[in-house]
């Protein structure tokens, strides 16, 4: 569980991507899911590879003090982030640092599983798929936000462009890992064959403010698993990097910042 593909962060950089991807962009992903997921007031949710928990705390609101919400993610970083943080009143979360090949959970025991961008980080999608099954109770729901393709988002792919460009290939490539499941008929495929029925999928846009790529594009890359590729590039080639994406994203310049069009998928799968 080391390779940035894998998503992988150290306790300053779980800090990092709390106070900068959270607020930025995966905190809006995360309240399309919860929305999409239509969770209900009392039930038991899990939240597989919670991060620093923006999903869970969102269910936690939907499901209120009679309800029970577990955020599980296998970074120590990004729990004692989330075990950190503020729940919604009343509520309550349990925070567990564990795989989402093992879950911490009798078998039928849960009504909905939400898994926000983090099916595409994992090495065997089918086990963790089986995995879910087996918690959820008969009738119960997984809820899955993956982001679409690259190209459907400006940003990132003049990030991983300018990136693969100036800093290198391994680098860009674990950036570019985060969209490494945005095909509709695979994702699909990848829930039929776990077992899942009644699969219901949406893309979704969202609109993203970001500030200027200036500010943003290095406060963003240390913020991910790729920050250590970052920062042992040259100044020139990191300033290349920004000087690219702020070029190719001029048009969406929007007052102290860009507002950029974004879309993720949205699936909801029934056990
Ligand atoms: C991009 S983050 C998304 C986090 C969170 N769901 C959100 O929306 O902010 C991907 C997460 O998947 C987690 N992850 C990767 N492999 C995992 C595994 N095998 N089991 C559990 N979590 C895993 C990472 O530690 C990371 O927190």
């Amino acid at each position: 569980m080391t390779t940035s593909t894998e998503w992988q962060l150290a306790r300053d950089a779980a800090e990092q991507y709390q106070k900068v991807l959270v607020p930025s962009i995966l905190g809006p992903a995360a309240s399309t899911l919860v929305e999409w997921a239509e969770i209900e007031r009392s039930v038991a949710v899990i939240d597989v590879g919670c991060g620093t928990g923006a999903a869970t705390r969102l269910a936690a609101e939907k499901v209120g003090a009679t309800g029970r919400v577990v955020g599980i993610d296998v970074n120590s970083g990004m729990i004692q982030v989330a075990r950190s943080l503020p729940i919604p009143e009343g509520a309550t979360v349990e925070w567990r640092e564990c795989s989402a090949y093992e879950l911490p959970s009798e078998d039928q025991s849960v009504d909905v599983v939400l898994c926000a961008q983090t099916l595409q980080f994992l090495a065997d999608r089918p086990a963790a798929l089986v995995e879910i099954h087996r918690v959820l109770k008969l009738g119960g729901r997984l809820c899955v936000g993956l982001w679409s393709e690259l190209q459907e988002s400006p940003y990132f792919h003049a990030l991983v462009e300018s990136v693969g460009k100036h800093i290198g290939e391994k680098t860009a490539a674990g950036l570019r890992s985060a969209f490494g499941l945005s095909d509709a008929e695979q994702i699909r495929t990848l829930l039929e064959e776990a077992g899942y029925s009644g699969i219901k999928m949406a893309v979704k846009p969202i609109e993203l403010d970001l500030p200027l790529p200036s500010v943003f594009v290095p406060i963003h890359i240390r913020a991910t698993p790729m920050a250590a590729g970052f920062e042992a590039a040259s100044p020139e080639a990191r300033k290349s990097v920004v000087r690219d994406v702020a070029k190719k994203l001029a048009l969406y310049e929007n007052g102290e910042g860009i507002r950029v069009p974004f879309t993720t998928h949205l699936a909801v799968a029934t056990k």
